[in-house]
């Protein structure tokens, strides 16, 4: 039996990258997923290859009429939904005084405004099942400062708040809601290959992989982490250890 038998989840940004890779293990472990993405044609593509546990659904993480027919979907294709991992995010880097306001804008809607609305979006499911666990993915740069990394930092220090608080007031109903802070993960959109010099500032010397977060990930979803909530969980390789 997969440690996420019989649990239906939901996964945003799940098209490539982290989040494709997650669908894939969720399945693996037993779940039924609703992958959610922008990007259609990889999204559609890979809930074919995962076969009748998997559900595809374009959505913008920043609309609310996108969450509703996502939820929607869960509720008709599974009966409900137990997971939430918050995953879509966007990405980019510069001085703090360059940075476009249109652009900043963007990011913060979708990294933090986005996370959000899927936290408020399944709530009310999560509670008629009697519980669920909702994982937010973070970043390393959302606990720390790091050169050229204000916006995306920001939204990542509040995607940590978020969580935090969200652990208060969803405890009593049984959801828990974990934050992960990856490092350098290999194989992304968002990471194509460190530097020697880069490599070199990481304890283990090497980005994650993907296995490597998504395991964690599937923990924290699993119900061999039911006392576990509102937590930051560095998979860094230890560069966050300054
Ligand atoms: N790659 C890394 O090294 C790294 C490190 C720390 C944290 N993270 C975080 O992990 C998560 C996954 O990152 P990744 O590296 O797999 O990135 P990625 O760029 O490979 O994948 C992100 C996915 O999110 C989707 N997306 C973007 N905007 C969206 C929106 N508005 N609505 C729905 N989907 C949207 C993209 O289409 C893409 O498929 C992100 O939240 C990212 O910030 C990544």
């Amino acid at each position: 039996m997969g440690k996420l038998s019989g649990k239906t989840a939901i996964i945003t940004g799940a098209a490539q990258g982290m989040g494709a890779n997650h669908a894939r293990r969720f399945v693996a472990e037993g779940a039924n997923v609703v992958l959610t993405d922008l990007q259609e044609e990889t999204g559609v593509a890979l809930a074919q290859e995962l076969g009748e546990s998997a559900r595809f659904v374009r959505q913008d993480v920043s609309s609310e009429s996108d969450w509703d027919a996502v939820v929607k979907t869960a509720e008709e294709a599974f009966g409900g939904i137990d997971i939430l991992v918050n995953n879509a995010g966007m990405y980019f880097i510069c001085p703090v005084d360059e940075a476009e306001p249109d652009k900043v804008r963007k990011l913060l809607e979708v990294n933090v405004f986005g996370s959000w609305l899927g936290i408020s979006k399944v709530v009310p499911s999560m509670k008629q099942r009697g519980g669920g666990a909702i994982v937010n993915l973070a970043s390393l740069a959302g606990a720390r400062g790091i050169p050229w990394h204000a916006i995306y930092g920001a939204s990542k220090w509040a995607v940590r708040g978020l969580t935090k608080t969200a652990a208060y007031d969803l405890g009593p109903a049984n959801i828990r809601v974990n934050a992960v802070l990856p490092g350098a993960v290999q194989d992304t959109g968002m990471f194509s290959g460190g530097t020697p010099e880069q490599m070199q500032q990481i304890p283990l010397q090497r980005p994650a992989t993907l296995d490597e977060v998504s395991d964690l990930v599937v923990f924290l979803a699993s119900s061999e982490a039911t006392y576990i909530t509102g937590g930051d969980h560095f998979i860094d390789g230890g560069r966050g250890l300054w």
